[in-house]
């Protein structure tokens, strides 16, 4: 696991659109695996900021998102649907039909897990998966529990992360109570996977999931095993880290 240390939140964001732009130079197919949550908006903006610069090309890149919100209409503004459109999808070359998250409005939930599971064999796995971190230790929407789950599912979100979530909604009613989510292992499958944390308000759970025992109380410390994750937070989240742990990068990120 390699981490790295931004001063602040703009550099995260611009380290990690860096990386993710790399990777589209690298492999114009490459299927990139995205993920919702306030702690990503800033590098969408900077994979924006590329792609209007020219420095970038999307027009063979496909997505798969983590998670949806079940029973949310694809319009509504809080759907990850709507998320992705509005701060990605809509101001890049992606052809919409390469873009892929669970459909909250499915009728049949066991259905749908596994029409999700099929899009991520179709595609042939994920290339580069972006991960933000939920107050718990949640990735997507992979909840503590007693085992870590395989496959996609639907997931009764936990008291925490309704709490967390609410500050997009109006009021605490209206925050979706299940997800739809991609499991554990295929984003453990994933070729490489880049983490994004934030704020102090991180800082504990990061600590816990990333030097902390491996459990699915803690889901994100599976991370641990995986091959090739890069980690990068702001000073604040990654304020309970050792500093032989991390690489810390005040220099200016240059531009694409
Ligand atoms: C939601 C998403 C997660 C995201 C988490 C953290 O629960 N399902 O994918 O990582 O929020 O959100 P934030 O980045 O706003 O802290």
């Amino acid at each position: 696991m390699n981490i790295y240390q931004t001063k602040d939140y703009a550099h995260m964001s611009k380290l990690a659109a860096n990386m993710m732009t790399a990777h589209i130079l690298l492999k114009p197919d490459c299927r990139l695996g995205l993920a919702t949550g306030s702690t990503p908006i800033g590098t969408y903006q900077q994979l924006v900021a590329h792609y209007r610069q020219g420095d970038v090309d999307f027009s063979k890149v496909c997505s798969v998102n983590l998670d949806e919100y079940k029973g949310m209409p694809p319009d509504h503004p809080q759907s990850y649907r709507y998320f992705m459109q509005h701060h990605l999808f809509q101001h890049v070359n992606i052809p919409p039909i390469h873009t892929h998250l669970p459909n909250g409005l499915a009728e049949d939930a066991a259905q749908e897990c596994s029409r999700y599971d099929s899009v991520l064999r179709a595609v042939g796995g994920i290339d580069l998966q972006l991960l933000g971190l939920g107050n718990n230790g949640h990735i997507g929407f992979n909840e503590p529990s007693t085992s870590f789950a395989k496959t996609t599912h639907c997931v009764d979100l936990t008291e925490s992360t309704v709490e967390a979530n609410k500050r997009f909604f109006k009021q605490q009613e209206d925050v979706p109570r299940q997800a739809y989510t991609m499991g554990i292992a295929s984003i453990m499958q994933a070729r490489h996977i880049l983490v994004l944390v934030s704020g102090e308000g991180k800082a504990e759970i990061v600590q816990a999931a990333f030097m902390g025992p491996i459990t699915p109380q803690v889901p994100a410390s599976i991370l641990q095993l995986h091959a090739n994750v890069t980690v990068i937070g702001d000073a604040p989240a990654l304020s309970l880290l050792p500093s032989e742990v991390k690489t810390v990068t005040n220099a200016p990120i240059p531009a694409f």
